[in-house]
């Protein structure tokens, strides 16, 4: 299958049969996530990789008691920093200079401006930055899923802050912002399974300007 096939391949799926997906799968999947991009290179986010039990029934019920929690091999949380400080932001820095072996003064510029702007900014905008950030990871992850034929859910449909709760977030100064479920599809519990993929024609969705 090329990436268009595998695209119309995946769906948000429902029910999951509760087969394990092998760890070597999940890794992969979890280094697409790693390598997506994120402004200014900073990966403002964490991922929770639950394969407890436990813990997703103790999510569940803050999900809309959406079966695919319990169902799913593996739960991934994309956690969001809950804003951008001198530390988190110094961390990537630095981080980049050990790796790339030497120190660069555009480079070092370019951190003074960060550190003199995000620190200062409202929480609440900078997390809402970070999230988006989280998001285009876990649209990588969820096309490298597809790439193996892993199933996954993207979901939006939780109580943050019950699952921040749950999984002890704010304390590590992480929000919860999206869940990708990662396992098999059961397709006769899957009232979605057979249906159509719906999207929008071209011509609603593009515009070209020459
Ligand atoms: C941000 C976001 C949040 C979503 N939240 C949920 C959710 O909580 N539960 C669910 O079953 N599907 C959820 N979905 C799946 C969408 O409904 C689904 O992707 C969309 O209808 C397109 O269908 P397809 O992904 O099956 O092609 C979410 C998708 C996105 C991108």
């Amino acid at each position: 299958m090329n990436l268009l096939d595998q695209l119309n391949w995946r769906y948000a799926t429902k029910a999951m049969n509760g087969e394990k997906v092998a760890e070597d799968k999940v890794q992969r999947i979890l280094e697409a996530a790693r390598l997506a991009p994120t402004s200014s290179g900073l990966q403002p986010f964490e991922i929770i990789v639950i394969k407890n039990q436990d813990i997703k029934e103790k999510i569940k019920p803050v999900a809309w008691n959406q079966s695919v929690i319990t169902d799913c091999s593996h739960l991934l949380v994309f956690a969001a920093w809950d804003t951008y400080t001198a530390d988190r932001i110094n961390y990537m820095f630095d981080l980049t200079n050990k790796i790339r072996g030497f120190e660069n003064e555009g480079w070092e510029n370019y951190r003074q401006q960060l550190l003199n702007s995000y620190p200062q900014k409202d929480a609440e905008e900078n997390f809402n930055h970070a999230a988006k950030q989280a998001y285009i990871a876990l649209g990588t992850a969820m096309v490298a899923a597809a790439e193996l034929k892993v199933d996954s859910t993207p979901m939006e449909g939780f109580s943050a802050d019950a699952v921040d709760e749950i999984l002890g977030l704010r304390e590590k100064g992480l929000r919860s912002t999206m869940f990708l479920t990662l396992g098999y599809r059961n397709e006769d519990e899957d009232w979605l399974s057979s249906l159509v993929k719906v999207r929008k024609p071209m011509e609603d969705f593009i515009t070209v300007i020459e």
